[in-house]
């Protein structure tokens, strides 16, 4: 079990609860490497993914995840959705909570909205991604990632590159690191900062090339083009991927072991050169990997927990 019902934000989670996610997630990365991928764990539960902003991979890596755990899983999607025509927030939760479901993810353009859907619903609900707030499940699949990939968390030095500002994942990220005792470093451009980067909690830096030597992951982001109100944070693109994009020389200064990620989806070119990304330090596909065992070992965490009797 977590030490809470819901998954709204890191906030919501221990650094116990977060070893719990890891160790169970590790379990279930050795189910998705069996022929039948399949297992009994959430039979007769319903799972209900409301995505009401565009979304591929975390979408169907929770579709995928309660498959393989045997739970029931609808989709809503926003253009299938009634919200579409006008419904609101309220009445699309009281339409969930009518049907029994048991546990809602919920992806929406406005921060705070899987919290007034938890304030409305009885069942558990997940944050998969609200505005520029929070993805608490990236985070998680995040440091899954890279503890397989260095063997451990505390003591890393992780640089999260680039749009710092519009990003979710950074919003997530950067508690998470701090929980398992690593040190986020956020570098980007003033323009791509928060207001005021410091109450992050990460240390903060200008400069990516003087970075680059003391870090064990650089973990690059897209920068979002939508969310900047049409106007351009930087002179162009060329110069963005200038001064903060990762390409086969930037990675040459790094440590020999120091790994790149990113979230998905990748501007190649901009914020990731695609020999890098494409390249045998990139853990951009184990990232969508474990992205599945760490959401089945959060469903099951939530929803079945020790009392399943079903562990992998
Ligand atoms: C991110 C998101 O949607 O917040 N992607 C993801 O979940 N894999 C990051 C992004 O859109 O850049």
């Amino acid at each position: 079990m977590l030490s809470s019902k819901h998954i709204l934000g890191m906030d919501d989670l221990t650094s116990d609860d977060i070893a719990r996610v890891l160790e169970t997630a590790e379990s279930f990365a050795e189910v998705n490497q069996r022929r039948i991928k399949k297992l009994p764990t959430l039979r007769g539960l319903t799972v209900v993914n409301l995505f009401l902003e565009p979304s591929t991979r975390t979408r169907t890596s929770f579709e995928i995840a309660a498959k393989r755990l045997s739970a029931d899983g609808i989709n809503f999607t926003a253009s299938a959705s009634a919200t579409v025509k006008g419904e609101s927030l309220r009445d699309t939760a009281a339409t969930l909570s009518a049907m029994n479901c048991d546990l809602v993810i919920i992806r929406h353009k406005y921060a705070g909205a899987p919290r007034i859907l938890s304030e409305m619903m009885d069942c558990s609900i997940v944050n998969g991604g609200d505005g520029i707030h929070e993805h608490p499940t990236q985070a998680l699949l995040d440091l899954y990632t890279m503890k397989g990939a260095l063997g451990h968390l505390e003591g890393l030095r992780v640089g999260i590159v680039g749009d710092i500002a519009h990003s979710r994942v950074a919003g997530s990220l950067v508690p998470a690191l701090r929980k398992v005792g690593a040190t986020p470093v956020v570098i980007a451009p003033p323009t791509l900062l928060p207001s005021r980067p410091d109450v992050l909690g990460a240390e903060v830096a200008w400069d990516l090339d003087e970075q680059l030597p003391s870090l064990d992951v650089a973990y690059m982001l897209r920068v979002q083009m939508e969310r900047s109100d049409g106007g351009m944070p930087f002179p162009s693109l060329r110069e963005y991927a200038r001064f903060y994009g990762m390409n086969a020389r930037r990675l040459a200064a790094m440590k020999p072991e120091a790994i790149v990620m990113h979230p998905g989806p990748m501007n190649r070119g901009v914020e990731i050169s695609a020999d890098v990304a494409d390249g045998d330090r990139s853990l951009v596909l184990t990232q969508v990997e474990s992205g599945v065992a760490v959401r089945m070992a959060v469903m099951y965490l939530l929803l079945g927990g020790a009392d399943s009797g079903v562990a992998a």
